[in-house]
């Protein structure tokens, strides 16, 4: 574990000095954020985003005034991002196992505090190993949401990392985070290699595995929030992988009570009301739930709850009860989380 541990601290404290010397294109970001992101990205500073390594969007809607924790925060990104939307009233801690990377988070907080206009930092960087998140001082239940950004494929321990992330969350918070994942099992001769490993490829989890360990920790029903495939760009690493076929995945983990292991049936419906920056027209809940605004929408009983017992409740009115079970929900389909076109396979709907 401690080999591993020092090779990727070399990897992205050492070897790479920006995202131009990655050697693959699996930690770089394939769709643009919306604006009002984009508008908090332009006043990041350039030393923290020249060493962004990131593989998806782990900024979800409507985080103001949240405290938000970040696994594997690198250079601070994603972390600044955050604490200039949560504002002054919420508050960012980033952890992170590499010097080189804390110590260019660290030197930019007076910078971001002044830009953003906080009398004091929302923020602070931690330096630790996200398998041992149990060991770092941080209260359970103390965090609204936790992100990730290309991470948590680095690390050996996948199901101590979402164990104790479920642990560290209030209940009705979430984890939102992207990953690299892959279509199969990856052989435990790609693991040994330590650039795909490095890269965030032979670390990547295969998605079935992904979702029991998810289901274990206490994250009953993973929600995949957006997918695309990775395309290596290097024809000798794309030999050494042959057929494997790896993909970006943002899921949102919800840690709500009484989640049901399948979409059930309560003949409960939802309307969301707009209010929600971003979400003017519509709310999104995952790949598959999409909330025009005004419209009722039929639902299972998880989604319900996911709108019901979270911080979203506040934007919708809500109809049904729990009184009559119907059966299964019509219409819920499996979680693939791949994109159709990268696998043959149809894109589920629930
Ligand atoms: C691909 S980079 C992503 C960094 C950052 N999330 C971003 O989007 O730029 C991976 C980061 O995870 C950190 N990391 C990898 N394994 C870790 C572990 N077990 N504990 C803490 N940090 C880890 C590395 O030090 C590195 O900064």
């Amino acid at each position: 574990m401690e080999t591993l541990h020092q090779e990727v601290q070399d990897y992205y404290g050492k070897e790479l000095a920006s995202s131009a010397d990655l050697k693959t294109n699996a930690c770089c970001t394939l769709t643009a954020p919306p604006e009002y992101i984009l508008e908090a990205l332009r006043e990041v500073h350039d030393e923290v985003q020249a060493k962004y390594y990131g593989c998806g969007l782990t900024i979800p809607f409507d985080i103001e005034g949240l405290r938000i924790l970040d696994l594997g925060s690198g250079s601070g990104r994603d972390c600044y991002i955050a604490s200039k939307l949560v504002g002054p009233n919420g508050y960012v801690v980033g952890v992170d196992m590499t010097d080189e990377q804390l110590d260019v988070a660290n030197r930019h907080i007076d910078y971001h505090t002044e830009k953003f206009g906080y009398t004091v930092p929302n923020i602070e960087f931690v330096k630790g190993n996200i398998e041992e998140l149990d060991r770092l001082g941080l209260e359970k239940g103390s965090f609204d949401l936790i992100i990730s950004n290309c991470v948590v494929n680095l690390a050996k321990d996948k199901q101590k990392v979402l164990d104790d992330a479920f642990d560290l969350l209030k209940p009705g918070g979430e984890m939102y985070f992207s990953d690299v994942y892959s279509d199969r099992r990856v052989s435990q001769e790609l693991q040994n290699d330590p650039v795909l490993w490095g890269e965030c490829l032979s670390g990547a989890l295969y998605w079935n595995d992904f979702l029991n360990f998810a289901k274990k920790a206490g994250f009953t029903d993973p929600r995949a929030v957006e997918n695309k495939p990775i395309t290596i760009e290097n024809k000798k690493l794309e030999e050494k992988v042959g057929d494997l076929k790896f993909f970006s995945v943002t899921y949102r983990l919800f840690k709500i009570e009484g989640l049901e292991s399948d979409c059930e049936d309560y003949g409960q419906a939802l309307v969301y009301n707009g209010g929600i920056k971003g979400q003017e027209h519509g709310f999104e809940l995952d790949d598959h739930h999409y909330f025009p605004k005004g419209k009722v929408m039929a639902v299972c009983g998880n989604s319900y709850k996911m709108v019901h017992d979270t911080r979203f409740r506040s934007y919708f009115t809500f109809h049904g009860t729990w009184d009559t079970h119907y059966g299964i929900f019509e219409g819920c389909g499996g979680a693939m989380p791949f994109a159709a076109e990268a696998v043959g396979a149809i894109q589920d709907c629930c």
